[in-house]
């Protein structure tokens, strides 16, 4: 059959509406409980507890001063007011605020007590609750309520760690480093996402572990990144539980070296309520793991079960909906190792072209592990244990049966920071901000660059004066944020490198 339109109706079947009327209604998640720290002393030593081995490169914080932050005042003066080493921490109480880390090295720590966090929220207006474009940072104990673009984003921010946050409504992408490398987020609980929760775009050396996403219509997606660790999550009632994806058409071009072990990833049925026409809404609602075109992903010691449309879901960039395959990204999944994992339940309810797969495969049962498209040195390791379709090329045996001698692709040492000089700060932010929203020839949050550059054409100036204070446009596009946190310089680097993207064409098949 034509495989090329098997997703190609999913986006019709994305519900219309925006997610926020939907997400207004769910109840914020019940908090894991964090530990409470009243006292200063302990913070340095909190993530080596922990984390116990690993990223010990990711130690530096908290060596300086503590500034404390009181309620009603402001965090952002506090950060302003931070040198490298130092820990702003937040008592409990509600702040209404965007802030910006552009320093390194800061601990930005709330400090819970008797139950009571430090809520940062946006009311439903502001874009951002946490930026940071610092090395060395770490983002730990705030809840995080009602923002409309991410809770905690970074932008080229090496060695980071995003820890023990409570995020719920806030916006397009939860936990959200961009560009960046070395890098741990863990414990965090997150709601109510209308893109990914927990987002790894275009970095490396990261490890995500112990966080629970729920709600949301991606859980956690590893997005154009190498050497990342999923494991120990709980992952249920998204629409789509874990990810690791190419996405074409961004600067960064690949996806390989993913290990995604010993999560629960259960029940993602949920409606997908992402922006019609983005990537994300073509997600089909019930997929417990989606491998698009990533390279080198091992799955391994999962429980993934009762994900109505199928269990896991490897696919290339052509069955895919919403796609425009990117010429220098290969659009197959390649050396997929879908190891021992639980299985149980899964494929009872699948998308129609799914069912026609299995009137071809003529049976009756959906899915644990079903391929589309292209892609090769793809094997699971017991074939006959699962419910298959598609896996007409997979090896049954794969090579490496465990992946217990890789206990994390964190760095030994810190990773040097990204240098910015004026050869370079362009392509820099736009790869580390502009990028979360807008790739070249396809639709992710924002227009795509190709269109903003027939709109734009030799005017690098309008786009920097449009970036510092964007006025809607589209009708069918959320408003895109302020970059005023961006020099007027940063602003004119950034349009210029953004006219000057271009793509390699196809090769011309005869
Ligand atoms: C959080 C997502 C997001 C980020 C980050 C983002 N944009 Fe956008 N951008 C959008 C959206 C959404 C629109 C469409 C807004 C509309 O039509 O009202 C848009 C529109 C635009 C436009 C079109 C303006 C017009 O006249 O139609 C330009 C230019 C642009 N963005 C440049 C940038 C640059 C440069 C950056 C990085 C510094 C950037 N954007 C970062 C989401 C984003």
């Amino acid at each position: 059959m034509n495989k090329s339109t098997i997703w190609a109706l999913l986006a019709v079947a994305v519900l219309a509406g925006s997610g926020g009327y939907l997400i207004a209604r769910r109840a914020p998640a019940s908090a894991p409980a964090a530990p409470s720290r009243s006292t200063a002393e302990d913070l340095g030593t909190a993530h080596r507890a922990a984390t116990g081995t690993i990223g010990a490169s990711l130690q530096a914080s908290a060596k300086g001063k503590v500034v404390t932050v009181q309620p009603g005042a402001s965090i952002q003066a506090a950060v302003a007011a931070a040198l490298p080493g130092d820990t702003v921490q937040v008592l409990p109480g509600t702040y209404h605020e965007t802030v910006y880390i552009d320093k390194d090295d800061v601990a930005l720590v709330g400090v819970v007590r008797g139950g009571d966090w430090p809520v940062l929220d946006g009311e439903g207006k502001r874009n951002d609750a946490v930026l940071y474009s610092g090395n060395g940072i770490r983002v730990e104990n705030l809840k995080i309520v009602n923002y409309k673009g991410n809770a905690i984003m970074g932008q080229a921010g090496n060695n980071f760690v995003v820890r023990h946050n409570w995020i719920a409504n806030a916006g397009v992408y939860g936990i959200f480093p961009e560009f960046a490398q070395n890098g741990l987020i863990e414990y965090n609980t997150l709601t109510g996402i209308e893109d990914a929760a927990i987002y790894v775009g275009m970095s490396d050396n990261i490890h995500v572990a112990h966080n629970e996403v729920f709600g949301n219509v991606a859980g956690i997606e590893i997005e154009n990144s190498r050497h990342a660790i999923v494991e120990h999550n709980l992952a249920y009632d998204n629409a789509g539980g874990i990810l690791a994806f190419i996405t074409p058409g961004l600067p960064i071009k690949t996806t390989f070296d993913v290990i995604i072990r010993d999560n629960f990833v259960i029940a993602n049925n949920h409606k997908n309520f992402g922006a019609p026409g983005s990537i994300v809404s073509g997600v089909p609602s019930g997929t417990g793991i989606i491998i698009m075109a990533a390279d080198d992903v091992f799955i391994e010691n999962n429980v993934i079960r009762d994900n109505k449309n199928a269990g896991i879901i490897v696919a290339d960039h052509k069955s895919f909906a919403n796609i425009t395959p990117d010429p220098e990204s290969d659009p197959n999944p390649d050396r997929v190792s879908v190891l021992r994992n639980l299985f149980a339940n899964n494929g009872y309810e699948p998308i129609k072209e799914i069912r026609a797969l299995m009137v071809a495969g003529m049976t009756n049962q959906g899915p644990d592990l079903v391929a589309v498209g292209g892609g090769s040195g793809n094997c699971v390791a017991d074939k006959t244990a699962l419910k298959t379709l598609g896996l007409g090329s997979w090896a049954s045996g794969c090579p490496k049966s465990s992946t217990a001698g890789t206990l994390t692709y964190l760095l030994d040492q810190p990773a040097p920071p990204r240098a910015l000089n004026a050869d370079n700060r362009g392509k820099l932010i736009y790869s580390s901000v502009c990028a979360g929203c807008h790739a070249y020839n396809v639709r992710m949050i924002g227009p795509p660059t190709q269109v903003i550059q027939a709109m734009y054409a030799g005017n690098a100036q309008g786009i920097a004066d449009y970036i510092a204070n964007p006025v809607k446009k589209r009708e069918d596009f959320p408003a895109m944020p302020p970059q005023g946190h961006l020099s007027p310089e940063l602003r004119l680097a950034v349009a210029k490198y953004m006219l000057s993207v271009t793509q390699a064409r196809p090769a011309v098949t005869p």
